[in-house]
């Protein structure tokens, strides 16, 4: 059967003696997805990113990257980027030497990277010429990636890719993972920071305990609690009000502090509101939701709770 599965999972489980890392765990990522693994500390996510690129070996259950086996240092591997480590670098050498370094460690030349394509999607500029010593924990980050992008991934791998960065960092990765997709790579990456996976992720699985919770798209997932409603910011708050009640998909809409609250149908998207507010000359500042998938997350992690 022809597949364009990108990554396999299934009945895959991880035993540390005693303790159960992953458990029966099956999920497929297509080509295209932004797929996000959300989950809290201990649940299983960076054992499953291990196993899938073949650095650790499943208990029971199997891997199938681009329709084959995952073995460790298999051919697909090549067609794969990752971060799954906290990415390493010699301090004093610059970001540049130090992708030279690493690709040219694995006997390649570098003659066959695709250095433009990484160092643009990395943004690191003129920085790239400077000892990584100087760099901060945002710049160590993107010179992670150009090291991932090097090959050209199809599938791009990150485990927590924004952890222990600022809010303007996270904004940037987060953009980056935009562009990547954009170019049409598959993207794999796990998450503690809920808001964010609902901003790039288009799929989603939810993890607790080793197994899995639910998976699907996001607002499948956003879907499945009852309450939705979106904080957003204009330049005329009382017009956008007005806007907002004459739509169908608007069951509600209030004002909060400097902003506007709507609460939405099932089938409404953010979108259309902002389409039609802009439409209406309006100029919009900023179009969230309110928490919602923090709370479908919170939700469905303590119906698993009572379930297990
Ligand atoms: N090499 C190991 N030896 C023993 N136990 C391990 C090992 N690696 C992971 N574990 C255990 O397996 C469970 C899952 O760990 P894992 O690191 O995969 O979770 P995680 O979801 O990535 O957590 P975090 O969000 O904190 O990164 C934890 O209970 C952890 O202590
Ligand atoms: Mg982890």
């Amino acid at each position: 059967m022809v597949s364009d599965s990108i990554v396999q999972v299934e009945g895959l489980s991880k035993h540390f003696g005693d303790v159960t890392a992953v458990d029966d765990l099956s999920f497929t990522v297509e080509r295209g997805q932004v797929y996000g693994v959300l989950g809290p500390n201990g649940a299983g996510k960076s054992t499953t990113l291990r196993m899938m690129m073949g650095l650790e070996r499943p208990s029971q259950g199997s891997v199938r990257l681009f329709g084959e086996p995952v073995t460790p240092g298999c051919a697909q591997l090549l067609r794969v980027g990752a971060i799954v480590e906290q990415a390493c670098f010699v301090p004093h050498l610059s970001g540049m030497r130090n992708l030279r370094l690493w690709w040219e460690a694995g006997g390649a030349d570098m003659r066959d990277a695709d250095l433009d394509f990484a160092l643009s999607v990395a943004g690191l500029d003129d920085a790239i010429d400077r000892k990584v010593k100087t760099y901060s924990q945002g710049m160590k980050q993107r010179l992670g990636f150009a090291r991932a992008l090097l090959c050209k991934p199809e599938l791009l791998v990150l485990d927590e890719p924004t952890n222990g960065l600022d809010p303007g960092e996270i904004r940037e990765i987060r953009e980056m993972i935009g562009n990547l997709a954009e170019s049409g790579a598959t993207v794999l990456f796990s998450s503690h920071h809920l808001s964010e996976v609902e901003q790039v992720c288009s799929h989603l699985l939810v993890m607790q305990r080793g197994r899995r919770v639910t998976d699907g798209t996001v607002s499948e997932t956003i879907g499945s609690t009852a309450n939705r409603s979106v904080y957003l910011e204009v330049d005329d708050p009382e017009r956008a009000l007005t806007v907002l009640s004459g739509l169908a998909v608007v069951t509600e809409a209030r004002r909060q502090g400097d902003g506007v609250l709507a609460e939405l149908t099932d089938d409404a998207h953010r979108s259309d509101l902002a389409a039609a507010l802009v439409a209406a000359g309006l100029r919009l500042e900023t179009i969230m939701p309110t928490q919602q998938l923090e709370d479908a997350f919170l939700e469905l992690l303590s119906r698993n709770e009572v379930a297990s």
